[in-house]
């Protein structure tokens, strides 16, 4: 077996050459599609290599012609590596044209030029390009595009690159060509093309520069009555973009193509998106609440990424998450100001907590800039985008809203059009915030989730109430012995009302975000007059897991009156976990289970809220699922774990019965369906109530039967059906059918 070739961090170097314009001219055939590159090549200042050579990646390309300045390049001239040609330019600029043939039916690696169904398509992140035509796949080497794409005009009536169209003529044969020019340089892995019979869905936006750009969605014929909340979720993206960075969109054209054949989720290739079906059509028959919020989320991140990304974009794929972590706190920060910004903390920690833990504790953990890899398609991990999110956070944290703004403005300032670093952007954060961020920079080096345990005490006397934070951060492969981290710990002191106690003279700062630096460090607040329950980690602060061993009474209290809404729906997460791992050692000794009557009242508590969101509420009845318990677990039992779970929600469901039903009534869809957060909130909340009541309900498959007769959209179709399917009852299958 051949050895993998490993490539490290440690390793990078700038290019020796540049390549500054691209000329691609792309003919489609049936069986093949020949790629004429013509690429405009010269030395970089930069490095001094008295005898530099170029390296040109390349993958299953049958290659049938090269020249130098107008010269034939014979095999003697370059030499043939295993993954590409090696060149030497010389000193003076120089143009390389290239000749492949490529065969986009054959290739089933999902990356290159291939066929989706009747549609080209291509996918060049991370390495794809090269299986186009030979070229510097790498993202430090950014070029000026121009691509011409000649094909069947019956077959591919839609032809489609990055930029602006500058041209279409009729190129003889029923065949047609196109000319696209994108004036912004960028790495190759941003190059799309599309060729194929699609509808076009238009609409049209006005920047704040006042330029107009022309919004534009291809889908599959037929599919064109569900594009509009895409395309209101894109307006409202451009929308946001501006007001919270300033940042305006740079081309005439947005395109957006919409294919159910797309691997991944979706593409922010330069101007030209390619989505995944998924993630674009909707219509309340098809699509539930949540694919509507997903499609926001993705229509902005993808959206996003065109100043973090492509305007600025990475000098090596170790930076993978300068782009990615970037983005997606921006497309979380994003949810958050369309919708409810607790829902959305809640919902994104859930998913740090079920992906990217699990992987930051076993074999696979790394650091969210990796130092080496083989394959950098497994790279795309929860660690890189979510947990890099979960950094910016803090450095949004330590910076403020005001800080980290200008921190942005100095980072496009410094780095617009070029190739850098996470370091770069963490440089600019600290020159423009006017902070330190040394110590913190440990979070793009070191893996594993840091432990936090707290201590704390009171003295009455001194009217001083003492937090000791004490941080771990576990080995990782590859990895041990690792320093303490600069840890926000966003905190309020709460008094028995559940009010926030002011932490300075000033009655108004009740919340403070002190920073643990130190392995272990105390943190002192004076002039406390009775003990206070802490509200640690509000929001949040840190990526990491805490045990502040709180008794049960402290977590019921927190559960009931935190201020903090994230704070309210974790202290309920511990407090389910702790009671399903007593009824799993109850199964264990062969003892009846038993339900802790104060949870119950905690729980009723709950229900009875009409101060807080209903989606706040509906997060806190959600039991964690199998797979969130199991992975909290040292060793796994399924069986014990479904059992009492059963139990625990059964339980909960005869005790709050009708309250349980005057929640699911009093929460029914009236009127037309909207997809505003209150209605999204309310269904969440009735469909919640109707999960406990599917369980105890008398005659209960009659009774979810009927609901789901009457379910007037997709959510409440696809809850009932679910509730439905749980039972085993003839009317599950006919439901089913
Ligand atoms: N860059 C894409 C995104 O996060 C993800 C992606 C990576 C898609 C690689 C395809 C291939 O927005
Ligand atoms: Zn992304």
């Amino acid at each position: 077996m051949k050895k993998p070739l490993i490539k490290y961090l440690k390793d990078y170097r700038p290019p020796a050459f540049l390549v500054d314009r691209v000329n691609l001219d792309i003919d489609l055939f049936d069986d093949h599609a020949l790629v004429n590159a013509t690429l405009e090549i010269r030395r970089n200042e930069d490095i001094s290599d008295p005898s530099p050579s170029l390296f040109l990646d390349g993958r299953e390309l049958e290659l049938l012609s090269i020249d130098l300045d107008g010269t034939p390049l014979t095999s003697a001239d370059y030499e043939t590596k295993e993954e590409g040609i090696l060149v030497k330019p010389g000193k003076k600029p120089c143009v390389l044209k290239l000749t492949t043939r490529i065969y986009p039916r054959e290739n089933t690696s999902l990356e290159g030029l291939y066929m989706a169904g009747d549609t080209f398509l291509t996918q060049c992140e991370a390495e794809g390009f090269r299986r186009i035509t030979y070229f510097p796949d790498r993202p430090d080497v950014m070029s000026r595009y121009t691509v011409r794409i000649t094909a069947d005009k019956t077959r591919y009536p839609v032809l489609l690159s990055n930029g602006d169209l500058v041209s279409t003529e009729d190129a003889g044969n029923g065949r047609h060509r196109v000319c696209f020019e994108d004036p912004f340089p960028k790495p190759c892995y941003l190059f799309a093309l599309v060729a194929g019979d699609l509808a076009c869905v238009e609409d049209r936006y006005v920047t704040q520069e006042g330029k107009t750009v022309s919004l534009k969605f291809f889908v599959d014929h037929g599919d064109e009555d569900k594009c509009a909340h895409a395309m209101e979720s894109l307006k409202k993206s451009m929308r946001w973009d501006e007001e919270t960075f300033g940042l305006c969109y740079d081309l005439s054209t947005y395109m957006i193509v919409a294919t159910h054949a797309f691997n991944a989720g979706a593409m922010e290739n330069k101007g030209l998106n390619i989505f995944n079906s998924k993630y674009v059509l909707a219509r309340p028959e098809t699509a539930t609440d949540t694919d509507y919020q997903l499609i926001e989320g993705v229509i902005g991140h993808e959206y996003f990424h065109n100043w973090t990304g492509n305007r600025v974009t990475l000098n090596s794929w170790f930076q993978l998450s300068l782009k990615e972590g970037l983005t997606v706190f921006r497309d979380q920060e994003f949810s958050s100001d369309t919708g409810s910004r607790a829902i959305k903390r809640i919902t994104d920690v859930r998913t740090l907590r079920a992906g990217q833990f699990p992987e930051d504790a076993g074999p696979m953990a790394h650091p969210i800039r990796p130092e080496s890899y083989i394959e950098m398609n497994n790279f795309y991990t929860a660690t890189v985008y979510n947990k890099g999110a979960e950094v910016i956070r803090m450095i949004h944290t330590l910076l403020g809203k005001d800080g980290f703004r200008k921190g942005m403005d100095l980072y496009f300032q410094r780095f617009d059009g070029k190739a850098v670093t996470t370091e770069d952007f963490v440089k600019s954060m600290e020159d423009a915030g006017g902070v330190d961020l040394s110590q913190f920079r440990l979070w793009y080096s070191q893996a594993g989730t840091p432990r936090i345990r707290v201590e704390r005490q009171f003295d009455p006397k001194a009217r001083a109430y003492t937090l000791v934070f004490e941080q771990t951060i576990p080995d990782t492969p590859g990895q041990t012995d690792k320093r303490p981290m600069r840890i926000p710990v966003t905190l309020s002191l709460l008094d028995g009302n559940g009010k926030a106690l002011p932490l300075d003279s000033n009655p108004g700062h009740a919340e403070k975000t002190p920073v643990n630096r130190e392995a272990r460090e105390t943190f002192r607040f004076e002039n406390i007059a009775e003990e206070p329950v802490p509200s640690l980690f509000r929001g949040f602060s840190a990526p990491v897991n805490v045990d502040a061993g709180y008794s049960h009474e402290e977590l019921m209290f927190l559960m009931a009156h935190d201020t903090d809404a994230f704070n309210r729906w974790d202290a309920a997460q511990v407090l389910v976990l702790s009671a399903m791992n007593g009824l799993i050692e109850l199964r264990r000794m062969g003892k009846t289970p038993v339900m802790d009557q104060r949870l119950i009242d905690a729980f009723e508590k709950t229900l009875l809220d009409t101060e807080a969101d209903k989606a706040l509420i509906a997060q806190i009845l959600t039991i964690p699922t199998e797979t969130e318990l199991g992975d909290r677990m040292e060793s796994i039992d399924v069986e014990a774990i479904h059992e009492a779970r059963d139990f625990f929600m059964e339980s909960l469901a005869k005790a709050l019965y009708v309250h349980f039903r005057n929640v699911f009534e009093n929460n029914r869809e009236s009127g037309p369906y909207t997809i505003d957060p209150a209605s999204m909130a309310r269904r969440k909340l009735k469909n919640t109530a109707l999960s406990y009541l599917a369980l105890v309900e008398y005659n209960r498959a009659d009774f979810v039967f009927n609901e789901f007769t009457q379910a007037a959209n997709m959510t409440d179709k696809l809850a009932t059906l679910t509730f439905l399917a749980d039972m085993e009852h003839e009317l599950a299958d006919r439901a089913l059918d």
